[in-house]
């Protein structure tokens, strides 16, 4: 079977360059009520009818949990040199913030010893958004403070435990989805449809990662572990001049309410005064901002598309939602997708050059800290074949997308950017949360029915561009 010839990159991957996998719990591991582990605001929600896809739900997922040793195989076969995975918070402590069970944790030391046999060095998220229910039911989830101790609570407890092995440490992934989409917008759990809500959320996320991050220093023992924060920092492109105060809305409250506090110590002014119409920030209490600043290793970095931004000329305050909009002031910013880019199965626009213009930019906004493309990656539609009797996936698309996005993240270390790694989203097709098991993130298939994985095209090309640490071509690749 010969394919087209993808384009390849005359780039090699420089000396000490991370290469990885990316994935979260509850998106695999399934095994949502075994050996103790507690519910999470993610099944209580996508239990609830009409909340995902096809009523989706984590129960089996990839079913990872039982799967672990193939797993591991599997990643050592693609010469990962570091996997990125979340901890399920009720899983280690199954409300939130009693007693821990042991089986829960001894789930992730073992994954990490398995990772470490391997050569595999573990980066690990704390929040992967799977927030424990009985946080959401005693304290309103992120929208009460004491959440956020007892996330500290948490990253200590395992910082203890792990903290000798870990080689970097996330405190959360994305508090934008996680707070914006889980708490105004609703489309994600818990569900809540009220702007206020989604700020104290972010609010109280920022304090629980500076808590955390505190936390982890007192406990983590390898002498060289890494703590650092994934944001999807959104890449801000206003269409026109006449657009920029649109775009400049918009990064205030998608961007700079999170980069704000924790990487420079203060909520921006703008944002504020954008928002004073929701909220009066009450919950911002004295010595927060100072918490939340935190000095950091690493800063991560969530890119899938450009976001293109024009103002909404039919703005009338009279109609602006107090909730249940993507986010606060939606009413005068339009996010639209140009043509004359390829798209994904999301619709998402295909724009690797945004990647490298927003690490370099990025970069050079916060000289002092190196930076992780802690997740880049695509969903299409994949067709499972036979070769030599075996099932194989062929996907070009993915495949080209990989090889343009690592590109893209080389050349803009070419331009000065300190950009320290790279990891696929994701290693495994998985939950993909609202969507459901319909997008296929994944370099690995996973079939639902028999849990059978089966390594894609974008596999094969991930393994040989961390084995030869080079970006090859592909051209008549046979995968049997
Ligand atoms: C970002 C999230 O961290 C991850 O959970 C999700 O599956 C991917 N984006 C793709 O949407």
């Amino acid at each position: 079977m010969t394919y087209q010839a993808l384009h390849a990159s005359d780039l090699a991957i420089p000396d000490g360059f991370i290469l990885g996998a990316a994935t979260a719990a509850y998106q695999i591991e399934g095994a949502a009520s075994e050996d103790g582990r507690g519910p999470s605001i993610w099944d209580t929600f996508s239990h609830t009818a009409g909340t995902t896809a096809g009523g989706a739900t984590g129960d089996v997922a990839a079913d990872h949990y039982h799967h672990v040793t193939a797993d591991l195989d599997l990643m050592a076969a693609l010469h990962l040199d570091v996997y990125r995975f979340s901890i399920s918070w009720s899983r280690v402590i199954p409300d939130g913030e009693g007693a821990v069970n042991p089986a829960g944790l001894a789930f992730y030391s073992d994954l990490i010893d398995g990772l470490l046999e391997r050569g595999i060095s573990p980066v690990v998220t704390l929040n992967h958004w799977d927030l424990p229910q009985t946080l959401e039911d005693k304290y309103g989830g992120w929208r009460g403070r004491e959440t956020a101790y007892a996330f500290e609570r948490y990253a200590e407890l395992v910082g203890a435990a792990l903290g000798d092995r870990v080689a970097i440490w996330s405190t959360h992934n994305e508090p934008w989805n996680n707070s914006f989409a889980g708490y105004g917008h609703g489309v994600f759990a818990p569900g809540i449809t009220r702007h206020e809500d989604a700020l104290k959320a972010a609010h109280h996320l920022n304090l629980a990662h500076g808590l955390a991050v505190s936390a982890l220093r007192k406990t983590i023992t390898k002498p060289d572990a890494k703590v650092s924060i994934v944001l999807n920092i959104f890449r801000v492109e206003p269409e026109t001049p006449a657009d920029e105060e649109a775009a400049r809305r918009f990064d205030a409250v998608a961007n700079r309410v999170f980069t704000g506090p924790v990487l420079e110590g203060a909520y921006p002014a703008d944002l504020l005064e954008d928002t004073r119409h929701f909220t009066d920030w009450a919950f911002v209490l004295p010595g927060d901002e100072a918490i939340c600043h935190q000095p950091i290793d690493l800063l991560g970095v969530n890119y899938y598309e450009v976001m293109h931004i024009r103002a909404r000329n039919d703005f009338n305050p009279a109609l602006e939602q107090a909730g249940g909009t993507e986010f606060p002031g939606s009413e005068r910013v339009e996010l639209f997708r140009p043509d004359g880019f390829a798209r994904t199965a999301m619709g998402w626009t295909v724009e690797p050059r945004g990647l490298e213009d927003h690490l370099v930019a990025l970069s050079a906004q916060y000289p002092d800290l190196p930076i992780m493309v802690m997740e880049n990656g695509a969903a299409f539609e994949d067709e499972v074949t036979e070769v030599g009797g075996l099932p194989a996936v062929m996907d070009p698309d993915r495949t080209q997308f990989l090889i343009d996005h690592v590109t893209a993240t080389l050349r803009a270390r070419e331009r000065g950017a300190r950009i320290d790694g790279y990891l696929v989203w994701s290693l495994l097709d998985n939950f993909e949360w609202a969507a459901g098991y319909g997008p296929r993130f994944g370099i690995i298939r996973v079939d639902y029915d028999t849990l059978r994985r089966t390594p894609k095209l974008s596999a094969h090309w991930f393994a040989e561009l961390c084995q030869t640490r080079n970006v090859p071509a592909l051209e008549a690749k046979v995968i049997v």
